[in-house]
């Protein structure tokens, strides 16, 4: 299991330093980039990632909550590493935003909003590395977790069968979550507020490992 810190919830005047309160306990950290329009809020974009990407040792998970994900994908300066994870729901054809992706030479990731059906991603299932389900309706952070998460986990490890493919899910995971989570067959953990809502930021982490029953 890996531990995600997501910045989303952190103070953006310091989202460098805030990122390092996590050090060493994060495994990845991840960036909610958002359009204002194909979500209702409105975050940060390929600057400023691009900035703390130079600053940071990391891997990135880069989730574009944005409309046009081919036109915005080329212009993240990544790591083998890093992933770019479009939404499924998005506008662009999805062999474009692939193409993009990996035009960058990140690894591609898709993500789907609680409603869309598993289905959707089977075609791609072969194109992709990296699977990212939403426990919450995406936009902001601090929401209740959603429990039928839980089972689309599962049908989506049945789904991947032995295909390489990281399973990772977003939205109120918290101590009380985690472990449903990765019980169902998660394996990247994304936390926003429940990282950077506490004083200690390494305490947290540690207590969700532990109530992850991976400690
Ligand atoms: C929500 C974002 C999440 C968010 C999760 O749209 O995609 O990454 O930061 O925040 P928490 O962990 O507070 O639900
Ligand atoms: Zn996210």
């Amino acid at each position: 299991m890996k531990l995600c810190p997501s910045l989303l919830s952190s103070d953006f005047a310091r989202m460098e330093e805030e990122a390092r309160t996590t050090l060493p306990l994060a495994d990845r950290f991840h960036w909610d980039v958002m359009d204002g329009h194909f979500m209702p809020n409105l975050t940060f974009g390929p600057p400023v990632v691009n900035a703390l990407r130079r600053r940071l040792d990391q891997p990135f998970d880069i989730h574009l909550m944005i409309d046009r994900p081919a036109v915005y994908a080329p212009k993240f300066d990544v790591r083998p590493t890093d992933v770019i994870i479009f939404h499924v729901e998005s506008s662009d054809p999805r062999d474009l935003v692939i193409d993009a992706i990996r035009s960058v030479g990140a690894r591609v990731g898709i993500s789907l909003r609680p409603a869309t059906p598993l289905e959707e991603i089977r075609p791609i299932l072969d194109e992709i590395s990296y699977v990212l389900v939403m426990s919450v309706e995406p936009g902001f952070g601090g929401q209740a977790f959603l429990p039928e998460a839980l089972d689309r986990i599962h049908e989506l490890r049945k789904m991947i069968g032995d295909r390489e493919i990281d399973v990772a899910v977003d939205g109120g995971i918290n101590v009380q979550t985690i472990r449903g989570v990765v019980e169902a067959g998660a394996d990247i953990i994304i936390a926003g507020s429940a990282v950077f809502g506490a004083e200690d930021r390494l305490g947290a982490l540690s207590e969700l490992r532990e109530a992850a029953g991976c400690p």
